[in-house]
């Protein structure tokens, strides 16, 4: 036998040698839940060894072992108080914002972690929806919600982010952004634009996690059918051509192949998020014994970067971070 695959296969350092896809701590980007309030830590029951923070010591205990584990950057959340909430997502705006807040704690104690900051109003409207709603129709509209984005873009970058992240699903956000951003001077804040974003069942225990599940109806009418791939490209192309700078996929796992045919057609780095129902899922069936957790989000991290990312979004960053420091992944 002349050929003989298995070769390369026979040991670790041999496998290591010729390995095709390396990942680094570098690459991956924490998601963090910010509540308001003071000194609370409250895990999230969907999604147990996650928690929400408030934006005080104990969301810089949280940052500090992100820094520790030389991971790049961390994605903010905010959940404001069930009584703040209003039609036109008021508090995702406001410059006392629970977001805001976070991104000035954090970025005045770590100001080498990027920060990057989600912009969509589902977390912050008392009907869970990412746009304004027609009260006579219920329709999501789009173009008068625009003017909302902008602002809470603006007002995460007043208080320091570096990176801003449209996750609103509406169309011409980014453009609406850049525009809004440029205006203010602001030349040099990001947008990573969650281009290509699914109307996934993957996001359940998000929605716990946030408060933002929809009061009424789904988000069908805005995120993306699961059934497309060719429409993935063209969403991640409008926004590259609205200005965004690197774009996210999501959710993973079950989107390989959307990854790797936007990745074959772009130019800007792309991330793919592995969402809350894969982080839960694994979780679960660990705790029952019925997976080994730490090999299988090594397996999941390797696929989604052979897939094409460049960047990977998950609950898991710490966990991978660490397997990847010590040599282990
Ligand atoms: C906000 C937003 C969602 C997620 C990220 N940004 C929820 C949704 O669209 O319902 C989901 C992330 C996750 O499930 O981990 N629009």
């Amino acid at each position: 036998m002349l050929i003989r695959p298995r070769r390369l296969r026979l040991n670790s350092q041999i496998r290591a040698l010729t390995a095709e896809t390396r990942l680094n701590p570098s690459m991956l980007v924490y998601p963090i839940f910010i509540r308001e309030g003071k000194n609370i830590v409250e895990e999230i029951s969907a999604m147990p060894g996650q928690f929400r923070y408030s934006p005080d010591e104990k969301l810089c205990y949280a940052l500090e072992k992100v820094v520790n584990n030389k991971i790049s950057s961390v994605l903010f959340f905010g959940i404001p108080d069930e009584d703040k909430k209003d039609e036109i997502a008021s508090p995702a705006w406001d410059e006392n914002g629970v977001v805001q807040q976070a991104i000035r704690l954090a970025k005045k104690n770590f100001p080498e972690l990027n920060i990057i900051a989600d912009v969509c109003m589902c977390e912050y409207t008392n009907h869970g929806h990412c746009g304004m709603v027609n009260e006579k129709s219920g329709v999501i509209e789009n173009d008068v919600s625009l003017n909302i984005l902008e602002r809470i873009a603006i007002s995460q970058v007043q208080a320091g982010a570096d990176i801003v992240a449209p996750s609103a699903m509406l169309d011409g956000q980014v453009q609406a952004i850049r525009n809004a951003l440029d205006n203010e001077n602001f030349y040099d804040a990001l947008i990573f634009s969650y281009a290509v974003k699914y109307a996934s069942s993957f996001y359940g225990p998000f929605r716990e996690a946030a408060g933002s599940a929809p009061s009424f109806g789904d988000r069908k009418s805005y995120q993306m059918n699961p059934r497309n791939v060719r429409e993935a490209v063209k969403e991640a192309l409008t926004d590259i051509d609205e200005g965004a700078d690197m774009i996210i996929l999501k959710p993973a796992l079950s989107y390989l192949d959307v990854i790797k045919t936007v990745h074959e057609k772009i130019l800007n780095p792309v991330a793919a998020y592995s969402v809350s129902g894969e982080y839960s899922m694994i979780k679960a069936a660990a705790q029952k014994g019925w997976l080994n957790e730490t090999q299988i989000i090594s397996e999941m991290a390797i696929a989604t970067a052979r897939a094409g990312a460049d960047i990977l979004i998950t609950y898991y960053a710490n966990e991978l971070a660490n397997l990847m420091n010590t040599g282990n992944l």
